[in-house]
């Protein structure tokens, strides 16, 4: 939700910021702009994706810098006009600013500065920032002094950048609950809303506290609290090089990342297996004896991961475990005490939404693990522990390779859950444990048999609506592959429990309505599998059109399949790491036929930093 980049060094800075925004224009592309400071400042701007603002670039005549920083916007305050992309400037402009977040109380910072007589140019909370600079450096404080100062007045979220003329050797940046990273060179330095903006210059990086400011120079990076006073900061080395981030040869980031589904499982397996088949979770240092209570919290494709896990949970630890909503669980008066573990999941590490309800249940004195894919995030960092995905870089905004590696990581939570209280046998649990070493090769194996499901995906194009049905683990699938449609495609979606159907959605079904039926496994839920068989004849007997997901040898659903999609057999908690990859091929071919843009989908944006 909005990418942010600035660079002092002694290369072109307009080629290192440009650069660093198409890497993080996955957080928002809405806007893009760029200032640069040599002598004087040089700002340019343009609404729309970033090869607008390139191709204003190749006209312009911009100083040749080597101090600037860039962004790209996800709006929030005023529309994506050129006007209100940033940086924006105080009047004359001296200061140039930068920000991603929300400034809650910039309507009476702004009336404030009007009856000074300042002059707004657009509808942002980010100018008012600028001339609040401004102000400050009037009294004579330099660029870092006066951030801080403002800074101290601001409410909301935000991460800001700032560059002046009256210091053409300084980046400014402050950071509250947004992400900042600085990236170290040698002889040159880099801020990023997160490293894959620097990953091509240096693998070095700092993780930012919250309610701290650096000063970035070339030879130089201080960082200190609101305060001015000099803080440290935990310096660590990015484990993955820039080539991670980039396409490899496929059209879109996200049919790279579905393809890296295999080897991103396998890392997440990776060390936490011992040879005794015991589970080695040492991360997850937590009174689990005294846990009563789980409830798992997030947002998105990672609450579907969540609502699999609860039956993971409850089979294998004998927990109760509840799964919410962030945002709705905020906001209520939840019961928690000290037993109850409360368990976020972010792909980000930086869902505001998510952030607030873990500060929710720490602040009433519940544990909270994570279960993250971004290192140093602000979620891992605020958490009392937490389980790294390790799935590396997600670029596509549609969350894919973070999913099945989100489900991994939950059932080694369970998994550790079962070994600590003993709710399950050690054999049983190095059996499941060996069956899920075999994760990859099964997904590697429903990748090389998709080519059908991208044919049957173009042929319904030009469908309005698909439904997605399922019953257990395949419930939660059957909503992710219908959140998938709906963000790449554009195309009403819904998934629903298979058994609810007759409760009223049964009344959508219409000739030749394509429904995604995930079934489970004939021999693993027999009894579920009977129900679901006499769900899909229902449904084609009132015209829709049956796409079955089913597993290998499952012959009793070919009657009732117009379309058959295979999966190899796994048990049945583990099935959602194979059906739910065809849906994600599904989503993403059929945005392709319609000629949409599959790793930037509109109004999205990839980690959202707002409530
Ligand atoms: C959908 C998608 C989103 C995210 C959600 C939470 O494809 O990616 O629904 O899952 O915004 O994001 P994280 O996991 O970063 O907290």
């Amino acid at each position: 939700m909005c990418g942010i980049v600035g660079y002092v060094g002694s290369r072109l800075a307009i080629d290192v910021v440009v650069d660093g925004l198409a890497r993080l224009e996955y957080r928002g592309y809405d806007s893009a702009g760029i200032a640069l400071v040599n002598g004087k400042l040089s700002v340019q701007k343009r609404a729309g994706k970033l090869a607008n603002l390139r191709a204003a670039l190749a006209e312009s005549s911009l100083v040749e810098a080597t101090v600037g920083i860039g962004h790209t916007r996800w709006a929030t305050h005023g529309a994506p006009t050129d006007q209100n992309a940033h940086p924006h400037t105080d009047c004359p402009a001296q200061v140039a600013v930068i920000h991603n977040g929300i400034i809650e109380n910039f309507a009476a910072l702004r009336a404030g500065l009007a009856e000074k007589g300042h002059i707004l140019a657009s509808d942002t909370d980010t100018e008012v920032v600028a001339h609040l600079i401004e102000d400050e450096r009037a009294t004579g404080a330099g660029l870092a002094e006066a951030m801080r100062r403002v800074c101290r007045r601001l409410e909301g979220a935000f991460t800001l950048l700032a560059v002046d003329t009256a210091e053409p050797d300084l980046v400014v940046g402050a950071r509250r609950n947004s992400p900042l990273v600085v990236g170290r060179g040698v002889g040159e330095n880099f801020l990023g809303s997160d490293v894959s903006a620097f990953i091509a210059h240096t693998r070095r990086a700092i993780e930012l506290g919250q309610d701290q400011v650096v000063e970035l120079r070339a030879h130089d990076v201080t960082i200190t609290d609101f305060d001015g006073i000099p803080v440290s900061c935990r310096e660590f080395v990015v484990d993955w090089d820039a080539t991670a981030a980039e396409k490899g040869g496929h059209d879109h980031f996200m049919l790279k990342e579905i393809a890296e589904q295999p080897r991103a499982i396998a890392d997440t397996l990776l060390g936490r297996v011992d040879e005794q088949g015991r589970l080695r979770l040492d991360e997850v240092r937590l009174p689990l004896g005294t846990v009563d209570k789980m409830i798992i919290v997030a947002c998105g494709t990672s609450y579907h991961a969540g609502l699999i896990a609860k039956h993971a949970v409850e089979r294998w630890a004998g927990l109760p475990c509840e799964v919410e909503l962030a945002s709705e669980f905020r906001y209520r008066d939840p019961i928690l005490s000290s037993g109850t573990l409360i368990v976020v999941i972010s792909q980000s590490g930086e869902t505001m939404d998510t952030l607030m309800a873990l500060r929710h249940a720490r602040e009433q004195g519940s544990a909270v693990l994570a279960i993250c894919n971004v290192n140093g995030s602000t979620i891992p960092r605020e958490a009392d522990a937490v389980i790294y995905t390790h799935a590396g870089p997600e670029i596509a905004v549609a969350s894919t390779k973070a999913f099945l590696t989100q489900l991994v990581a939950c059932y080694l939570m369970a998994l550790y859950l079962a070994q600590r209280r003993r709710t399950l046998p050690d054999e049983e649990i190095a059996g499941i444990l060996a069956r899920l070493s075999k994760a990859p090769a099964d997904v590697e194996a429903v990748l090389t048999t998709v080519e059908p499901v991208r044919e049957l995906a173009r042929t319904l194009k030009n469908q309005r609506c698909v439904l997605f049905l399922g019953r257990h683990v395949g419930y939660p699938v059957a909503m992710e592959g219908a959140l998938k449609l709906k963000e790449l495609a554009y195309m009403h979606a819904e998934g629903f429990a298979a058994g609810e159907l007759k409760h009223g959605p049964i009344a959508l079904i219409e000739e030749g309505l394509p429904v995604v039926v995930v079934v489970p496994s004939p021999k693993g839920e027999p009894t579920l599998h009977g129900k679901i068989v006499s769900n899909i004849q229902e449904i084609r007997a009132r015209g829709a059109m049956t796409v079955v997901v089913c597993e290998d040898g499952d012959t009793a659903v070919e009657p009732y399949a117009d379309a058959l999609i295979r999966v190899p057999a796994v048990p049945t908690l583990l099935q959602p790491l194979v059906t739910t990859v065809p849906l994600q091929v599904f989503a993403c071919e059929l945005a392709s036929a319609k000629g949409l843009d599959v790793d930037q989908p509109r109004n999205l944006a990839k980690s959202v930093t707002v409530e």
